[in-house]
């Protein structure tokens, strides 16, 4: 599937099967799962070469492999990486380099080359469609945690339903931490509780959530919050974070606008504000391993064709999710 130009409509596009070159892996694509990002991709905001193939996620089977590939066979069920160039380490330019979807072709396509060093093996237990959830809502969520370094007892803040927020929560439930959730709907909340959550707020009837954090770590404040509102969500996750404690800067979902904070309280509790960029290749390994070992199995909303990526953007646009709207490539 193809745009042709900014918000263009998706038109189906039939092209030659690739061979795989030097330390390429070629992927039967299975599924992909629509990310924020995506959407914003879709709309056309995100500035690239044109046409191109949308879409940063996918999962699928390797069905050849360049001539000198070490360590992946044929048959091997992978997920693609967010960031193919930025394999290992801490974030740099070169490595963010490339982002399919935007900066060269995506994944909402039947086959499609990529490194061999840029993939990650499929938790086994989970099924195409769950597995094209993880690399960028997993692993952002994952390198959150990471930044946190969340471990047992500690408590952890995720805000809203949406793909990261979920996945931060089931991960970090998977570490032994406590997760407070937030959303703007009680419905939403439970599904949050059936996945472990252990305190619920609703940030549209308590908009000063923050307090009841405060109230719930015994005045201590939250280890992480992962902040993805950004603009109307930064001071308060600051003002909701211990000290010491740390912000992870995920999302703009409050918008493009700057955001306030709490200065003083920033600086007096030695607030950590780290900016989030899904993360490296190695983070989405460690990421899928210990999604393996932990055996849950991410929250998907919303199962579409590759042909309703128009209805999979309203549902989003409506936030009528919760957790992940997947996408089934034929
Ligand atoms: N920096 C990175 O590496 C990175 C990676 C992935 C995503 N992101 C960003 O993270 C954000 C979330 O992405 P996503 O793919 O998880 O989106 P998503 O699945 O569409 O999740 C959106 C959910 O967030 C909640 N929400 C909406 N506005 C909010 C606000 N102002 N404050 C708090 N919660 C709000 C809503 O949940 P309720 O209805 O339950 O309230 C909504 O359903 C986006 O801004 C995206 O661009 C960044």
């Amino acid at each position: 599937m193809v745009m042709s130009g900014p918000g263009a409509a998706l038109v189906a596009e039939s092209r030659p099967i690739p061979t795989p070159g030097p330390n390429e892996a070629l992927v039967r694509v299975r599924a992909t799962s629509l990310n924020y990002h995506d959407l914003v991709n879709l709309l056309g905001l995100i500035d690239g070469p044109w046409p191109r193939v949308p879409m940063s996620d996918a999962a699928g089977e390797i069905v050849a492999l360049g001539a000198d590939v070490r360590g992946w066979s044929v048959g091997d069920r992978v997920i693609s990486a967010f960031h193919p160039a930025w394999l290992d380490g801490r974030p740099n330019s070169a490595g963010k380099r490339d982002m399919p979807g935007d900066l060269s072709d995506g994944w909402l396509q039947q086959h499609r080359l990529t490194s061999a060093s840029a993939l990650v093996a499929a938790p086994a237990h989970l099924s195409n469609l769950e597995a094209a959830t993880l690399p960028c809502a997993g692993t952002t969520a994952w390198s959150a945690l990471e930044e946190g370094d969340i471990g047992a007892g500690d408590t952890v803040v995720v805000q809203g339903t949406g793909g990261v927020s979920l996945l931060a929560l089931q991960l970090a439930k998977a570490r032994g931490a406590t997760v407070i959730a937030t959303s703007s709907s009680d419905d939403k909340l439970k599904v949050a509780e059936s996945l472990g959550a252990d305190h619920l707020i609703n940030y549209r009837t308590t908009p000063e959530w923050q307090r009841e954090v405060r109230a719930l770590t015994d005045r201590r404040g939250a280890d992480l919050v992962v902040d993805v509102g950004g603009a109307n969500t930064l001071g308060r996750s600051v003002g909701a974070v211990r000290m010491d404690g740390t912000v992870a800067i995920v999302g703009i979902l409050g918008g493009f606008g700057a955001a306030e904070i709490p200065v003083s309280v920033a600086m007096l509790q030695n607030v950590r504000l780290i900016g989030i960029t899904v993360g490296s290749v190695q983070a989405h390994r460690a990421l899928s391993a210990a999604v393996s070992a932990a055996g849950f199995h991410p929250h998907i909303s919303h199962e579409l064709g590759w042909d309703d990526m128009a209805e999979a953007m309203r549902v989003m646009q409506a936030n009528e999710h919760v957790g992940k709207i997947a996408v089934i490539v034929p």
